[in-house]
């Protein structure tokens, strides 16, 4: 059966819909169905609405058969380049299409990486929100113009997995029990919120976010999915969203109070709500792909479906399923992965061994190299140090999904030596130990893989490498002259082994993806020149860091749980900058196998005339008032190899606002980045960053408005947030 055509618009159409629809039949719409997904809003036959499907992840098609398995958003972050971040969404925008997914549960715009232990910090795209910011940016864009919804999560302030959610009487499994503690509550002062955490979600709505998924904690005290404040005062007020609001699985704690609070949809299913939002595109409905049926085969048979159930036996036929299942959606996506996955790495120090030569004899170590051990899902939270043999290609959680294949360290090493020798243990006790005699004759290259796990619903337990890595990296070091180590995490790790005389070189390869192995022989050998760029800081020790986790124990207030975001902006570099603390490797850092500099840094005003401090006010549109996005600055600057092999430069710009700037203002925050085309050796590249109204402004708490200070701002070009190469003065007013 056809759909029936509702209008032309699909604003027009979704009017027309509701219109159509009994008051029962919108109900069941916004309350979430069981059915063949993550998330499913259940058929309507009589109308020849075949249901929708809602999947995760921000890495890839969750829970299904035959997709890739891309980078994770940290990785992609590090690339700092946006044409890179753009493809990534195409290609999976494409796979979650052909499975019949209709909305996506990414990007993730929070957390964004205020505490260094998150444990969710790698599923977005680093810790500054201006890369985060990009990121959300191009991949919504990517999606629409692949015609997938998205969903930009977790709206807001979810920046730890402790105690993210409440303890409910009956048995945790449901919302409907009484509260017995309340969650961790995000307590978030009204400039922090538009300066750091609404920042990557504005710039994702303007993109055109179809949704928004509020987050499972409170913020200032009360739940995020029934904060009015924040729902319906910042996100459909101040920042025009016109899209629904979908609550994060079992984050929903009441019903009309949530609903009136802006709440627009409850996931994964439950009470049902009288109230209806925006479903776009489904006049698309007769081209979109079927829902591949082995998401529903799949969740009969995982251990989830007793939380959130299939398709009930007998209403196959009303959703939308169809042949074939076991689609194979993946076409050659993975050759970009191995591309992304190199270009999410980062070079961190390197005395001149690489790129290897010609190598005939190499030795590799650690359970890191290995092959997957324990199946091919990610998700595994029960291990606080995930499975012990395997590359940490993606961690754990709702924000990873299936390998459908895999190309290990080691395997990809192996076909690069050919006939060389290439020796190895994977076994960490054995390395650690210190049984490493067996590695005869010597080595030209020791190459150390260690990995960091990280998963959803808990936070880090140390910024160390897991399975003994440090003893296994200090034990090749000590009989190794030539120690290379190559990390896979998700985040910051200590790294107090960095100045062994013997490690020549480390590499954070973060994490890669399905083509793990491959990524990190193109960088090895040489066949790409890194130019992946640290998106959160290095400290030379935790105490370094602020905000750390709140973790209490034997509390009886059940509204104990309170994370004040007393810092303020000062994430990462910024508080590295304003306490001039020295990092081991700042924000922004990375190696290349050449040299770059920069020119003189050109600044030039669009307008002659001088600038209000204040935008005009104008009807808002999705990402607030238009008239923040106004141009207000070109700065340009040359940027030349000059070393003597190609490669691609992150020129980086920070913004330093002036002197008068309210206090608080941190020294220099990230406004601009951009990857140059792989130059050749003394060869140049003019980049141009545009800096609009909002980037220039305060968040003026009196006002309630961005403020365009006056005096003199310095634009500061470099190649790091430390290494500031390059400056220039402007002001408006
Ligand atoms: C996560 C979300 C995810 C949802 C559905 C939740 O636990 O917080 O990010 O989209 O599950 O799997």
């Amino acid at each position: 059966m056809c759909f029936p055509h509702f209008g032309k618009t699909a604003l027009e159409a979704t009017n027309n819909f509701i219109l159509s629809l009994t008051l029962k039949e919108k109900a069941e719409l916004v309350a979430g169905s069981d059915g063949p997904c993550g998330g499913s809003i259940a058929p309507i036959p009589r109308l020849g609405f075949g249901g929708l499907c809602l999947s995760d992840s921000p890495l890839g098609v969750r829970d299904t058969d035959f997709v890739t398995m891309f980078s994770a958003g940290i990785t992609t972050g590090a690339t700092f380049d946006k044409s890179l971040i753009r493809k990534r969404a195409v290609l999976m925008a494409e796979e979650f299409r052909a499975k019949g997914v209709h909305i996506a549960l990414g990007p993730v715009a929070g957390p964004i990486g205020r505490s260094v232990r998150g444990g969710r910090n790698w599923e977005g795209f680093g810790a500054d929100p201006y890369l985060a910011a990009v990121g959300c940016r191009e991949t919504i864009a990517g999606f629409n113009s692949v015609g997938v919804q998205t969903t930009i999560k977790h709206w807001i302030g979810n920046e730890q997995e402790t105690m993210r959610n409440p303890i409910i009487s009956n048995s945790g499994t449901t919302t409907d029990g009484e509260i017995v503690q309340q969650a961790i509550s995000s307590n978030i002062d009204d400039r922090t919120m538009h300066e750091v955490y609404m920042w990557p979600f504005a710039e994702g709505i303007r993109a055109g976010a179809s949704h928004v998924m509020c987050s499972y904690q409170r913020l200032n005290e009360t739940y995020s999915c029934e904060n009015a404040e924040s729902l319906s005062g910042l996100l459909k007020g101040e920042l025009g969203f016109q899209g629904a609001v979908i609550s994060d699985w079992l984050a929903t704690h009441s019903g009309i109070p949530s609903i009136k609070a802006g709440l627009d949809l409850n996931m994964p299913g439950g009470k049902l709500s009288p109230y209806f939002a925006n479903v776009t595109d489904w006049q698309d409905a007769d081209t979109y792909p079927s829902i591949d049926p082995s998401f529903n085969e799949w969740k009969s048979k995982s251990s989830v479906s007793t939380w959130f159930p299939p398709v009930p036996p007998g209403l196959e036929l009303q959703w939308k399923m169809g042949a074939p299942a076991y689609r194979d959606v993946r076409k050659d996506h993975g050759k970009f992965v191995r591309t992304l996955g190199a270009a999410g790495s980062v070079l961190l120090k390197d005395t001149g061994v690489l790129p290897l030569k010609k190598v005939s004899n190499i030795f590799v170590a650690g359970n890191d190299a290995a092959d997957l051990s324990r199946g091919q899902v990610g998700t595994d939270v029960s291990d606080s140090q995930g499975p012990e043999f395997g590359a940490n290609a993606q961690p754990g959680g709702s924000g990873t999904g299936r390998f459908s294949t895999f190309v290990s360290p080691l395997e990809a090493i192996k076909a690069r030596m050919g006939s060389g020798l290439t020796q190895y243990i994977l076994d960490n006790k054995v390395i650690a130990g210190q049984n490493i005699d067996s590695v005869f004759p010597a080595p030209e290259v020791c190459l150390v893989f260690v990995k960091s796990y990280q998963t959803e619903a808990a936070d880090r337990l140390s910024l160390s490498f897991d399975w003994n890595g440090t003893a296994v990296i200090n034990t090749v070091a000590d009989a190794c002259n030539n120690t290379i180590v190559i990390t896979h995490s998700g985040g910051a790790n200590l790294m107090e082994w960095a100045d062994h005389p013997n490690i020549t070189a480390i590499i954070a390869a973060h994490l890669p993806g399905q083509e793990i192995g491959k990524s990190i022989v193109d960088i090895l050998w040489g066949d790409i020149n890194p130019s992946g760029r640290l998106p959160y800081t290095i400290a030379y020790r935790e105490s370094d860091y602020n905000a750390p986790i709140v973790n209490l124990t034997n509390v009886t207030d059940k509204n104990a749980w309170q994370a004040n975001f007393a810092e303020h902006l000062l994430t990462d570099y910024r508080h590295f900058d304003v306490r001039n603390i020295t990092p081991r490797y700042e924000f922004g850092f990375g190696l290349s196998y050449t040299n770059f500099s920069l020119g003189p840094v050109f600044v030039s005003k669009t307008h002659r005339e001088e600038r209000s401090a204040f935008a005009n006010s104008a009807p808002t549109s999705p990402g607030g008032n238009p008239g923040l996005y106004e141009q207000l600055a070109t700065v340009r600057a040359a940027v030349y190899n000059t070393g003597k092999v190609g490669g691609a430069a992150v020129p980086q710009l920070y913004l330093s606002f002036p002197p008068n700037s309210p206090e608080g203002t941190p020294l220099r925050v990230l406004r601009g980045f951009d990857k140059t085309r792989e130059l050749a050796p003394g060869k140049c590249e003019d980049v141009r960053f545009i800096l609009t109204r909002k980037d220039m402004s305060y968040w003026d708490v009196i006002a309630s408005d961005w403020h365009l200070p006056n005096g003199s701002f310095t634009v500061n070009l470099g190649f790091s947030s430390r290494d500031l190469v390059a400056s220039n003065k402007i002001s408006f007013r």
